[in-house]
């Protein structure tokens, strides 16, 4: 199969509506879509990533009335999130209505809902009346993809189009957040702060997940993983603990000396780093070295996220 990498949003419409899959930017990291009320297309995405069945998609939507269409029992908090934070880098976790099919939530009684902050899938969205079940569109364990290019290289033949929209602006997946009643628990760290959601509902549970926990099956502790063995902590550490390695660095805003080196944010900026974090692992990943040596960022806001998905890297 030929893959089309273009900026056309109706072209990418008509393949969707032909229950086709399509990569599609959004604000987070980009998506590999399918109908989300059409089970043979949602069966192609996990296909074509390499993803188990039992791990849960969100579904994407254009709209934020379309949350009582798809979703049940919504409680005030969560009508709240939805209210400060969508379109945004938050997925709710919801009571699902039927409609939503078993394969796109693993057979839970509970949807992933989002609307993502990005123009070009919320143009797309308005030309389609179905919502677009959508995973990160890369294969499964692997770095997330934050350009076109990323996903052209690593999906190529195996989907027909993916749809550009330049670089992902947060560059971290979103926030995944249950709410169940009025109890508000995070289940993954993302784009929007625990900080923020604090802010705008009071205190909340956070639970993050690995394999054993059955509310959120797809939260890996192994996950977003380079090839090469990547250690996690403070660089003059790591640096001293691996001298006898070929070292790669990634650090916060520091250079520090090494053949091979990628700095997340020289003004300590943490959207930067975050924009930065999944482009820089690839290209440490397809350099000359032979592990990678990255540094523990400060834990706080999105500190919290890029370290969360560090340890996950580096747990192999
Ligand atoms: O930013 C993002 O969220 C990106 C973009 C494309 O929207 N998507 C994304 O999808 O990161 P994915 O499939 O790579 O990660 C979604 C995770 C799943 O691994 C699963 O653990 C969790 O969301 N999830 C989905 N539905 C769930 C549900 N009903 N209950 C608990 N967790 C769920
Ligand atoms: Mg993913």
């Amino acid at each position: 199969m030929d893959t089309l990498v273009s900026t056309d949003i109706s072209l990418a419409a008509q393949f969707l509506e032909r229950g086709e899959i399509v990569a599609i930017p959004t604000e987070t990291v980009y998506g590999l879509a399918a109908n989300a009320l059409n089970p043979s297309a949602i069966a192609k995405v996990f296909e074509a990533k390499n993803r188990p069945l039992f791990d849960p998609l969100i579904v994407h939507i254009g709209n934020k009335s379309q949350l009582t269409v798809y979703a049940k029992n919504i409680s005030s908090k969560a009508q709240q999130l939805a209210e400060a934070f969508w379109p945004g880098p938050i997925t709710l976790v919801l009571q699902r209505h039927l409609i939503i099919p078993d394969l796109a939530t693993s057979g839970l009684e509970t949807v992933g809902l989002r609307m993502p902050k990005h123009n070009t899938a919320l143009q797309l969205l308005s030309q389609i009346d179905f919502p677009l079940a959508a995973p990160s569109a890369n294969p499964f364990g692997y770095i997330s993809p934050t350009t076109s290019r990323h996903v052209y290289d690593q999906l190529k033949g195996k989907i027909p189009m993916v749809l550009d929209g330049g670089p992902c602006e947060v560059g971290v997946e979103s926030t995944i957040v249950q709410c169940d009643g009025e109890k508000v628990t995070v289940l993954r760290l993302g784009g929007v702060t625990v900080e923020e959601i604090e802010r705008a509902v009071g205190p909340v549970s956070i639970q993050l997940s690995a394999a054993s926990n059955p509310s959120a099956p797809g939260m890996f502790t192994s996950h977003y993983a380079p090839r090469k063995p990547l250690y996690i902590g403070k660089v003059e550490e790591l640096i001293s603990t691996h001298s006898d390695r070929n070292f790669a660095i990634l650090s916060f805003h520091k250079k520090f000396d090494a053949a091979e080196s990628c700095i997340l944010s020289p003004s300590k900026n943490l959207n930067e780093a975050a924009q930065n974090l999944f482009g820089m692992m690839r290209e440490l990943d397809a350099g000359g070295a032979e592990i990678i040596l990255a540094e523990y960022l400060p834990e706080e806001g999105l500190g919290r996220a890029i370290n969360d998905r560090l340890m996950r890297a580096a747990s192999k």
